[in-house]
């Protein structure tokens, strides 16, 4: 594969973040100060005017760009670069004034008031207008500035709106869906239950909370339209900027799992993938390196979303948040681990949030590169040795991520067993699962990637489809067909219930010819209480693993048994199997364990496919990216003790020494090193 660098002009990875000039237009000796600590720390772009609506158009229709051309002009000849948002992440008070249709009503039908951000409503015409007008400005303006790298649109979106507009949105979006037959609707959404059926499209009202929540259908659809909805905003505000300039690149900043949107579908739109990461380091509920772990599996789901090419990370704290419920300070070599981790899953740039602190408002007090007091304090000083290490691993830029193991992962899958009325209804635990998998592969050293089920699974060996609840026709298909031709698959309990609309499939789970594949299907499903355990014994062997949450029941076809219950009413029967098929093999899990203790399958799926892992000392973290011929190793540590790890030949880039066999990594050290 080739480098596809996202960033030709910076020769090398782009560091910066979200900065606020326009907070201190009256302090001309602030923003020229900012300046020259931006160099200092060899940051070479920031993120303009993300909240700026109110600055750029302080009453209807009175316009002030003056001063953010200015300011990239002042930036752009200190060789910083811009990446600028269209505003519309927050509005200004006349807006909601003028035209109240902007504001969004929430899921009792309440109008909200003006006042926070990221809430206007998708649908309204004022507010598209007005977005309209304002982009269109700000793109005649910026959009040939030799400055500008990208258009950030708008900020996190999310959210959504039950306003008398979007309803009626939403049935224009349900007579397309259902080819206006309300009986092709009515049948798919099994409203004949508790005598739903509707008449006629106009019926339907978007799941309020004390309104219709019981159509499984309805409410999955409603997050659909609502993820259509947004997206049909956001490309409304790229087709002005890209009017103007096609070449500059589109991003929007996505949240870490968000729940809202799905993701997959957004960013079919963008032309690069950008996040933002806020990590809860050094909490009391689990390990600082279950925590960083988990961060590579969330640069993997960015990742996934577009896999030919690095994505950004958008944002991070350099210091502490201010929002969570405690904002505790990353420890020293932290920042580092975090920034270089990012670039190791695939992020050609580290961004934070924010460039300088606010003065007043509401994130006063959020962790920034540029403090109140100055920069003479140990932030700054790591934010400046990342920005030095950044440029001595420029090489990287542009190389991916590849891994040959697939973790699949939907948004709907994940709304539909959210809904799900059965099991344990408080948390089905889904996005636990999804992450525990993860990160055991990780640690048994082999990369993964994260995908839909809508993509390709061409170049995997092994995927692992846990709790794969909403099986379509295709996807079945697609699976039978990946190890039919020698893939290792492993599906676990919840797989295979339901069809697209969240119909249950007939005639047993796994519905639509997977009991074939898996040989076997399942006839019942226990749900345990917290404190309840059972136990899987593998064939063969003494040990016995811990089960909790659920046990399926199993009736096997044709499958081997590799473990038996140990205890209840379905002691002895089968918990986990596994069918050879055509050239592959169909594992089933049954019921949940530790991810911990499902290791053997794991190596032994690894083995059947020839992967070797590259499986490092406790404590290590590993990332590969290569491109052009190129490989470079990331290697992190995540102990208090200095670990040596064997084996490690190439130039160590950030020190520029060779590193013959032994690589030696302090507490939270980090080593870039090119093979
Ligand atoms: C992000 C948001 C930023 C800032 C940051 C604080 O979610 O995009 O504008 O508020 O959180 O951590």
């Amino acid at each position: 594969m080739s480098k596809k660098p996202l960033f030709p002009q910076l020769n090398g990875m782009l560091y910066g973040g979200d900065y606020n000039p326009d907070q201190w237009l009256d302090r001309p000796d602030i923003l020229a100060q900012d300046i020259e600590y931006l160099k200092k720390a060899k940051i070479n772009c920031v993120s303009l005017g993300i909240f700026s609506w109110s600055s750029y158009e302080p009453r209807e229709n009175e316009y002030h760009f003056e001063w953010l051309q200015q300011v990239m002009d002042n930036l752009y000849a200190n060789g910083i670069y811009t990446i600028l948002a269209t505003p519309s992440g927050a509005k200004p008070a006349w807006l909601d004034k003028n035209y109240p249709d902007c504001l969004r009503v929430d899921n009792m039908g309440v109008r909200y008031h003006h006042g926070d951000r990221h809430n206007y409503c998708m649908s309204s015409q004022n507010f598209r207008n007005k977005l309209k007008n304002i982009n269109t400005l700000l793109a005649e303006k910026f959009s040939h500035h030799p400055g500008l790298l990208m258009w950030h649109i708008s900020n996190e979106m999310g959210g959504e709106c039950f306003c008398p507009e979007c309803q009626k949105k939403f049935i224009e979006y349900l007579c397309n869906k259902f080819d206006n037959d309300i009986d092709k609707l009515n049948k798919a959404w099994w409203t004949t239950f508790w005598s739903h059926k509707f008449s006629c499209f106009e019926e339907i009202e978007p799941p309020f909370a004390n309104g219709s929540i019981d159509i499984m259908g309805l409410n999955l659809e409603w997050k659909r339209f609502t993820t259509w909805n947004m997206i049909d905003c956001m490309k409304s505000e790229i087709e002005v900027v890209k009017s103007f300039n096609p070449d500059i690149p589109v991003t929007a900043n996505l949240m870490n799992m968000y729940n809202g949107l799905d993701y997959r579908e957004l960013a079919k739109e963008i032309d690069v993938v950008s996040w933002d990461s806020y990590p809860r380091f050094h909490n009391d509920w689990e390990s600082f390196e279950d925590t960083m772990r988990e961060f590579s599996y969330s640069h993997a789901v960015f990742r996934g979303l577009k896999k030919d090419k690095p994505f950004m990370l958008m944002e991070c704290s350099p210091s502490s948040t201010n929002w969570q419920a405690y904002n505790k300070l990353k420890r020293p070599g932290v920042l580092r681990l975090q920034a270089l981790q990012a670039v190791g899953c695939g992020s050609d740039t580290v961004q934070y949030f924010q460039i300088r602190k606010s003065r007043g408002s509401f994130e006063q007090f959020h962790g920034a590169v540029i403090d109140h007091a100055g920069i003479d304090n140990r932030i700054f000083r790591e934010v400046s040795e990342i920005g030095d290490i950044l440029s001595k691993i420029s090489s990287v830029a542009g190389t991916t991520v590849k891994a040959e193991a697939a973790l699949l992962f939907d948004w709907d899958n994940r709304w539909a067993i959210q809904d799900m009325q059965g099991l344990c209804n408080a948390d089905k635990k889904y996005e636990k699962t999804l992450v525990d998998f993860w990160r055991e592969f990780n640690r048994l050293g082999a990369e993964m990637d994260v995908i839909g089920t809508s993509d390709s699974f061409d170049g995997y060996k092994i995927i692992i489809a846990p709790m794969l609840y909403i099986l379509r026709r295709d996807v079945a298909e697609k699976l039978t067909q990946f190890v039919k031709n020698g893939g290792q698959l492993l599906a676990t309990y919840l797989t295979g219930y339901v069809d697209e609309n969240l119909l249950c499939h007939l005639g047993g789970f796994p519905g639509e010819n997977l009991s074939d594949l898996f040989g076997l299907y399942s006839e019942e499903i226990d749900t345990l209480f917290p404190s309840d355990r059972n136990g899987i014994q593998f064939r063969g062997c003494d040990n016995t693993i811990e089960v909790f949450d659920y046990c399926e029941i199993l009736k096997i076809k044709d499958a081997e048994i590799i473990g038996r219950y140990t205890d209840d009413f379905y002691k002895d029967t089968a918990a986990i199997t596994v069918k050879c098929f055509g050239e592959g093999s169909a594992y089933y899990v049954a019921a949940r364990t530790k991810a911990a203790d499902l290791a053997p399958i794991f190596e032994q799926m690894l083995k059947n496919v020839g992967i070797v892992p590259n499986k490092m000392p406790p404590h290590v973290l590993y990332h590969e990216r290569s491109g052009d011929g190129e490989r470079y190793g990331f290697y992190y540590n995540l102990g208090e003790n200095q670990i040596d790890i064997k084996n490690v030949k190439g130039i160590d880039l950030a020190s520029g020494k060779e590193i013959d066999g032994e690589l030696v990594l302090d507490k939270y050290a980090v080593a870039v090193v090119k093979f």
